[in-house]
């Protein structure tokens, strides 16, 4: 059984063939209808989310199959104190597989070690975010048509944002690229980023203006400041409006430069960019339902891991 907790749990063939799958429900989605009857997902949900769980729960529903779950930790026995090794033994016998969301870090990878079913990391914490990386991997392979030699510009909150930790593990794994991290020094990446990236003998910049480095980008990852892992409002409100990408801002950026954010935007990108065509975060959201209908596909064993067929 195979769980997803980090985005290194997938190898760099998996993450192919995961993209792969992804095109092809893309194209067929009649194809792929009912490859899940008769299968239920579970989508535990202790911290706010749109997105990654209606995506997860589209995707499944797409898919033929089922959808159980909480959307908050108040809606289930958490609230009575009980653990999260306990719901997911639970939820194991009424389920096939489940994605979790916890605002503890290291909750998916407890969940995993006492599930009797496959364990989908949907965000723990600050610390990682594996399927929104699946998510940008998908957006940036269908419009660069490569993930390998690429400048991806990390720009916000790079200490406490967890979608920026999984995204660079996993574009480190890929040959030539450069990162150019852009944060407010109190907002840094964690040690444990860029130790990854100096063990991989990954190019890397860390700066605080985002003028400087823009120019270079092929890639800008735009995150918002993480307001609810701050330990005082004042430090949240001093830091939240650091970066605010205008037009302005994009004029000495490549023509074809791909922004990309995981959402929710709160200040960081002005909505006039919205109509400019590197902006690419809508687009985003739809490739996030097609990579989560492959990995559940891929985690049922539904569509075997080398060259199956459903
Ligand atoms: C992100 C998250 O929850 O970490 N959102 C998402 O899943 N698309 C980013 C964020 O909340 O800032």
């Amino acid at each position: 059984m195979r769980h997803v907790i980090e985005p290194t749990d997938l190898s760099i063939n998996e993450l192919d063939e995961l993209i792969a799958l992804a095109e092809d429900i893309r194209l067929n989605p009649v194809k792929y209808a009912d490859c899940c009857k008769g299968k239920i997902l579970a989508a535990l949900f202790y911290e706010a989310s749109t997105r990654t769980r209606l995506s997860f729960e589209s995707a499944m529903l797409s898919l033929g199959g089922s959808v159980i779950g909480f959307a908050s930790a108040d809606a289930s026995s958490a609230v009575k104190g009980e653990s999260v090794a306990d719901t997911v033994r639970t939820v194991s016998n009424y389920a096939d597989i489940c994605a979790i969301r916890h605002p503890k870090e290291g909750s998916a990878l407890v969940a995993s070690q006492y599930s009797g079913i496959p364990v989908i990391n949907a965000g723990d914490g600050g610390h990682e975010h594996p399927t929104q990386t699946l998510t940008d991997l998908l957006t940036i392979h269908t419009i660069k048509r490569t993930l390998s030699g690429l400048t991806i510009g990390f720009c916000g909150d790079l200490k406490f944002g967890r979608t920026v930790h999984s995204l660079v593990k996993a574009l480190s794994l890929y040959p030539n690229n450069r990162f150019l991290l852009v944060s407010p020094n109190e907002l840094r990446a964690p040690d444990y980023i860029r130790a990854t990236l100096a063990n991989r003998g990954c190019e890397y910049q860390e700066g605080e203006l985002l003028d400087t480095h823009i120019r270079h980008m092929d890639v800008l990852y735009m995150t918002r400041v993480q307001r609810e892992r701050f330990f005082n409002e004042e430090d949240y409100l001093r830091l939240k409006d650091s970066y605010i990408l205008n037009m302005a801002k994009l004029v000495n950026a490549k023509s074809d430069l791909s922004i990309l954010h995981p959402l929710p935007r709160v200040n960081e990108i002005s909505m006039e960019v919205d109509g400019d065509p590197r902006a690419q975060y809508f687009n985003q959201v739809r490739f996030g339902k097609l990579i989560r209908m492959a990995l559940i596909l891929k985690l049922l064993e539904i569509v075997e891991w080398r060259g199956g067929r459903c």
